[in-house]
């Protein structure tokens, strides 16, 4: 690369915000899993909007690849470049005050999920999507991703949160769709193209976000089944009897066994071959309310309660990210997929068949939020050899069962070879044709969603 444009990003963000040394630069360049390694020849971080446009516009005239790069938590390697220019998203932390009368809030890139929840929280609202990743995930992060997270069964994923975005496109030119309007129908929903274009198709800058109301005194129950369906039935029951689910997600026992070797406490004495934790709010004594349903749910062996945050449950399950990752002893293979709930039994029995079948060539370790289907498929110890094989039998399963390859990671580079699975031949072309028209020359995180 030029010198010549180190200079120029230089004198535009200032010389202490172009990072070239290549010891700083290496945390940027590995993922979160420790799996996915890229390069670039320098980092650069922007303060604002303008200096991001700035920055597009150096890296148009020289033809260089930029890559966005918000808290580094992706879990499909979006967020590792593959050459040019990292942009890194970390000074874009502005928070405007919330409007509490509209229920919105307009903020940097760069603001993490964790400050943008206690910012809203400040004003007597919440922000609908959280996620594990919580204190380093970004707004333009999870944006990018359209990321779900524990709440989706509540509020939906990302998409449903934003209202307008601020974003500069590969040229440089600065888009804004930035309307706080509850009804405002003119056009293409460019704002939603966005969440899940991973980087591809522009950097979003900053996201005006819908917040949600504060859902007042929860419990939070795990109860032990054998059978995963139980929970799907458990959901149902819960909401017949006139509450609100909050979460719901589901463990094994061989997900429970690993997080426990790792501290964390057992959820119940009776051990089941699944454990599904549901967070509940409603009206009136929820405690009594939850109680009569676990005790008239048939298939539920064992049941604990607490009242919310009920953080060392929550952490029973959260921790099985981090739990997978210290554990496996070669790249984790970390499928993220989904199934209709009608699907879920057959398909959990179909995954435990194959990766029993495997013989030893993995260790499964499934969990995820079974309210939207979404079953997070972790092969652990696989041979780096059998890792693209086990990946086609697992997508043979979902593709039987009439699901999704990819429920809410997104593709990244990790399933850009299987994308023709999850889309037609024509809806790829549309894409393709997409991302021509607004990055012709392709330089905008190379290698992700389409392949290299
Ligand atoms: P990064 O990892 O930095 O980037 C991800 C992608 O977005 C890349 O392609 C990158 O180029 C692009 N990008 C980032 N910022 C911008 C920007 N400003 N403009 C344009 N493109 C951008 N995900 C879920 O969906 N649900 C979960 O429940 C969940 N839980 C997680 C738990 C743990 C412990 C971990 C480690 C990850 C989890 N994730 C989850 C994955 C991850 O946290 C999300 O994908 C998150 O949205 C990524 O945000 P980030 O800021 O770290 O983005
Ligand atoms: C989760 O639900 O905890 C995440 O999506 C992370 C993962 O799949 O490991
Ligand atoms: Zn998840």
């Amino acid at each position: 690369m030029a010198s010549d444009l180190i200079d120029s990003l230089r004198a535009v963000v200032g010389d202490v915000h172009v990072v070239d040394d290549p010891q700083v630069l290496a945390g940027h360049l590995t993922d979160w899993m420790g799996k996915w390694h890229g390069h670039a020849d320098a980092m650069a971080r922007p303060a604002d909007t303008a200096e991001v446009a700035a920055v597009m516009r150096l890296c148009a005239q020289a033809g260089v690849a930029v890559t966005a790069q918000g808290g580094n938590t992706g879990l499909v390697g979006g967020s590792v470049p593959l050459g040019g220019i990292l942009l890194s998203t970390s000074r874009l932390t502005d928070l405007e005050p919330v409007d509490t009368v509209g229920a919105t809030v307009g903020v940097g890139a760069g603001v993490t999920i964790d400050e943008l929840d206690r910012h809203a929280r400040a004003a007597g609202l919440s922000f609908g999507i959280d996620l594990a990743s919580r204190e380093s995930a970004t707004a333009g992060g999870v944006v990018a991703t359209n990321a779900g997270g524990v709440r989706f069964i509540r509020h939906g994923g990302t998409r449903a949160q934003v209202m307008g975005i601020e974003a500069v496109l590969a040229n440089g030119s600065v888009l804004r769709r930035w309307s706080a309007l509850a009804k405002d129908n003119v056009g293409y929903d460019l704002p939603g193209l966005l969440c899940g274009s991973e980087g591809t198709l522009a950097v979003i800058t900053r996201v005006l976000f819908r917040l949600t109301g504060l859902p007042g005194p929860t419990v939070v129950t795990v109860a032990a089944i054998n059978r995963v369906g139980a929970a799907v039935d458990l959901v149902a029951a819960i909401r017949d009897a006139g509450l609100t689910v909050e979460a719901a997600e589901m463990m094994t026992a061989a997900g429970v066994d690993l997080v426990t070797g790792y501290g964390m406490r057992s959820p119940v004495a009776t051990p089941a071959d699944f454990y599904t934790l549901i967070e509940v709010s409603g009206p009136g004594d929820l405690e009594s309310a939850v109680t009569g349903v676990l005790e008239r749910a048939p298939e539920v062996v064992d049941a604990v309660m607490e009242p919310g945050p009920a953080s060392a449950l929550w952490q029973i399950r959260e921790s099985h990210t981090e739990s997978i990752a210290r554990s496996t002893t070669t790249a984790v293979v970390k499928l993220d997929v989904s199934v209709p709930l009608s699907e879920l039994d057959a398909t959990i029995a179909d995954l435990v068949a194959l990766t029993g079948h495997a013989g030893g060539r993995c260790r499964p370790i499934l969990f995820g939020h079974v309210g939207d289907g979404n079953i997070h498929v972790n092969l652990l110890d696989v041979d780096p050899a059998d890792a693209e094989s086990l990946t086609d039998s697992v997508f043979e399963v979902i593709h039987t069962h009439r699901g999704s390859i990819s429920a809410e990671h997104g593709i990244g580079r990790a399933k850009a070879r299987w994308l023709h699975l999850g889309r037609t031949e024509v809806d790829i072309e549309t894409m393709r044709a997409i991302k021509s028209a607004l990055d012709p020359q392709w330089r905008l995180n190379p290698g992700v969603l389409f392949g290299e």
